[in-house]
C-alpha cells in the first residue's frame, strides 16, 4: 500500500533569496535574476507562480530542487536547509523527459532503481500506474504515448518517490487546450489523493485560478514576489462562475492585460 498521505507533505520556506548569473554580454559582471524572494508554503498547499518570461521562475524552482544554490537567503523544507537535490523534492518540466528506450513501467520505476529500493517497493509501481491511469500501457514505449499520457507518466515517476513537495515547471504548457484542462483535473486528483505540497509555475491565469490555493505574481527580472492572491473559491471550481471570472479580470488588470472597455 502507498503510505498514508498525511505523512508526506512538507512545508517550504523561502526567505530573502537572491540569485545572479554572469551577464550574457559581459561575463565579468553579474545580472540579478532573483532579488529578495520570500514566501512560504504550508504542508499540502498548492501555490501557483506566474510572471513574465525571464523573471526567474525556473531559477527559483531549481534552487528549491537543490540543483543550484542561492547567492544569499534561506531555503528550508520543514526545518531542514536545502543543500542538494533529493528525491523528496520532485520536479516535473514542460517536456516529460521520459527515457525513450524504457517502457512506461521502467520509466516510472527509474527513481526506485536509482535508489536501490525497487525490490521492496515493487508493488507501488502498479499502484502509481493505476493512480495515473496508465496500467494497460505498462509495457509500451514513450513514443506510443500521447502528450497527456506521457505527462501523466512523468507525474507518476516523480510521485513514486513520495516527494514532500512537487515542483511543477509549466508541466502542461505543451498540451492542447482540451488535454490541458483534463490534465489539470488529473493533477488536482493526485494532489487531493496524495496531499503533496505543490508549487506550480504556469503562464496560464485560468490554470492558476482553477488549481491553486494562492497565486504569487512575480515582477519582471530581477524577480520579486509582487503580490500574493488567495483563491477563495470552493472546489471543484467552475471556470465560468462569476467569482472565477471576476478574479481573472482582477489579475489581468493587475498585469495590465485587460482589454479596453
Ligand atoms: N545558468 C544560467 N546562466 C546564466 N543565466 C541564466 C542561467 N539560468 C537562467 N539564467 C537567466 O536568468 C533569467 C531567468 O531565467 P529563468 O529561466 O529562471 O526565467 P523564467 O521566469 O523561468 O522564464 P520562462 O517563463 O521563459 O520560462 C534569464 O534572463 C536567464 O537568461
Ligand atoms: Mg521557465
Amino acid at each position: 500500500m502507498v503510505a498514508p498521505a498525511e505523512t508526506e507533505a512538507s512545508s517550504l520556506v523561502v526567505r530573502e533569496v537572491r540569485k545572479s548569473f554572469p551577464a550574457p554580454d559581459n561575463p565579468l559582471s553579474r545580472r540579478q535574476v532573483l532579488d529578495g524572494i520570500s514566501f512560504s508554503l504550508g504542508a499540502g498547499e498548492l501555490i501557483s507562480l506566474i510572471g513574465p518570461s525571464g523573471c526567474g521562475k525556473s531559477t527559483l524552482l531549481r534552487l528549491v530542487a537543490g540543483l543550484d544554490s542561492a547567492d544569499s537567503g534561506d531555503l528550508l523544507i520543514g526545518i531542514e536547509p536545502i543543500t542538494a537535490p533529493n528525491a523528496e523534492r520532485g520536479l516535473v518540466f514542460q517536456d516529460p523527459n521520459l527515457f525513450p528506450w524504457l517502457t512506461v513501467r521502467r520509466n516510472i520505476q527509474a527513481g526506485l532503481v536509482a535508489r536501490g529500493v525497487l525490490h521492496e517497493k515493487k508493488n507501488e509501481v502498479d499502484e502509481f500506474m493505476r493512480l495515473v491511469g496508465l496500467e494497460i500501457f505498462a509495457n509500451v514505449y514513450p513514443h506510443h504515448l500521447s502528450g497527456g499520457m506521457a505527462q501523466r507518466a512523468a507525474l507518476a515517476r516523480a510521485l513514486i518517490n513520495h516527494p514532500k513537495i512537487l515542483l511543477l515547471d509549466e508541466p502542461l504548457g505543451a498540451l492542447d487546450a482540451f488535454t490541458r484542462m483534463r490534465m489539470q483535473d488529473e493533477v488536482l486528483r493526485l494532489w487531493q489523493a496524495r496531499r503533496t505540497t505543490m508549487l506550480l509555475v504556469t503562464h496560464d491565469i485560468d490554470e492558476a485560478i482553477y488549481m491553486s490555493d494562492r497565486i504569487m505574481i512575480m515582477t519582471p527580472r530581477p524577480g520579486r514576489i509582487e503580490r500574493t492572491i488567495p483563491v477563495e473559491l470552493a472546489r471543484p471550481r467552475q471556470r465560468d462562475s462569476g467569482d472565477f471570472l471576476r478574479l481573472r479580470s482582477d489579475i489581468l488588470k493587475f498585469l495590465h492585460f485587460a482589454g479596453k472597455s
